[in-house]
């Protein structure tokens, strides 16, 4: 994870007067906390202790039932013993790259990836490309992150025909919008899918616990690796989490989360619409986030600085895509974590941000702009018509919001800096 970005992010998760956008998280509104607690008591009730002692690197038996179960709804064939239980999705992940990638090979991803996935592959010395020949993929077929997007039938297709290795990463798969999910990639592609899961979208990350169902000929090296990485996954999470499932009608659960996370995926395409109408998005079917592109070579990390001092905060796009370019500016907003009239306040908070950052963009002459990040080549015909006009003074007609005075817009723009750094400190 880039440096800078980092510490931003982590500036704005400790503020609350910043609309967070970022981060990709679940509701804490959906957490079901009374019914975890009680499946804690439950789970520690136990006299002989089983769930606060040692187990077995695959995970218990009840919670690889529930899962293997799950799968099968969804056309699988599996037996329990073909699961293991995972310290979330990313453990998985690591898992099964490292067991079907060596340093140095290549990974095919979609041009924009799920940024911690990215990360691992740099991590272990593998090369992760959009395009070109590869020696496996790691897809998400059901939702994308950060698009939200299914994958095309004949894309599909193409993939399972290749016979490479598939790192099918179905993180959220159940949050479609549109209602269970289709069969995934393994059901036809068992022999070369690592198939992976987690609880960390439809119940909470916290208790870090997900699933891979590896190759059958994989399952004995993947246990041995899962091993050697942590012995087994948390054991008493994995008590709580089957023992709420004894009680609880997940798919029930599932529909309440569907409906709640469409409803806010609207609001915030809603606001964008009417704050940032430039700003092009597909709309997803499902997921957490929109991933908008704003078409412009301006970038994205000095434009989050910008948005912080505004009081909101994004996922600039390098994050997301292979190659960690910053432009043409693009950005994740996640309409997950934050209220629905927050998710308002806080596009409205970006517009006005990308006012300010754009107009001083446009109104900079190269060699001023804000030091080497501020990427002045390629810029568009909108900003080099804004710059030719405030370059002669008079009023810019904004192609992304109504015609201001440049120098009513410079004292507008100072006096929001001022309020959004008032709200970060
Ligand atoms: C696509 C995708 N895969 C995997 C993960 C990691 O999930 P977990 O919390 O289960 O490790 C995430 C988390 O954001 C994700 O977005």
């Amino acid at each position: 994870m880039n440096a800078r970005i980092d510490k931003l992010q982590r500036q704005s998760a400790q503020n609350d007067g910043v609309v967070c956008l970022a981060g990709g998280l679940p509701s804490a509104l959906q957490f079901p906390r009374r019914l975890l607690a009680s499946a804690f008591v439950r789970a520690t009730a136990d006299l002989r202790g089983a769930a606060l002692q040692y187990g077995w690197p695959e995970g218990i038996d009840p919670l690889r039932e529930w899962i293997a179960g799950s799968l099968n709804a969804r056309g699988l064939r599996l037996s329990p013993d073909e699961v293991i239980v995972t310290s979330g999705a990313q453990q998985a992940i690591a898992i099964a790259v490292r067991l079907s990638l060596a340093r140095g090979q290549r990974i095919g991803v979609d041009p924009e990836s799920y940024p911690a996935a990215l990360d691992l592959f740099r991590t272990r010395g593998v090369h992760a490309a959009a395009h070109g020949r590869v020696h496996a993929h790691y897809v998400m077929p059901q939702v994308t992150n950060p698009r939200g997007a299914e994958m095309a039938h004949a894309r599909r297709t193409e993939l399972l025909a290749s016979g490479l290795p598939i790192i099918e990463d179905d993180a959220y798969a159940e949050l479609r919008f549109d209602g269970p999910p289709a069969p995934p990639l393994a059901v036809e592609g068992r022999a070369q899918v690592w198939h992976v899961g987690t609880f960390s979208k439809t119940l909470c990350p916290g208790l870090r616990l997900g699933w891979l169902v590896p190759p059958p000929r994989q399952l004995q090296r993947a246990l041995r690796y899962k091993h050697d990485l942590d012995l087994q996954s948390n054991g008493l999470a994995q008590a709580i989490v089957s023992e709420f499932l004894r009680h609880d009608d997940f798919d029930a659960r599932l529909v309440r989360l569907r409906r709640f996370y469409r409803h806010r995926c609207a609001r915030l395409m809603a606001a964008v619409r009417r704050h940032l109408p430039s700003w092009r998005f597909d709309e997803p079917v499902g997921g957490f986030s929109l991933w908008l592109e704003t078409g412009e070579a301006l970038d994205d990390t000095d434009f989050l600085a910008e948005a912080m001092r505004h009081g909101v905060s994004f996922d600039p796009g390098r994050m997301f895509r292979p190659n960690q370019a910053g432009r043409p500016l693009a950005l994740r907003l996640c309409y997950s974590l934050e209220t629905a009239d927050r998710l308002d306040q806080g596009v409205a908070r970006l517009a006005r941000a990308w006012d300010a950052f754009a107009r001083r963009a446009a109104r900079l002459p190269d060699h001023a702009a804000r030091g080497p990040r501020v990427v002045r080549r390629r810029v568009s015909p909108r900003v080099r018509a804004l710059r030719a006009r405030s370059r002669r003074g008079g009023a810019a007609v904004d192609p992304l919001g109504p015609t201001v005075g440049v120098q009513a817009a410079r004292r507008g723009r100072r006096a929001r800096v001022q309020r959004g750094s008032r709200r970060l400190r």
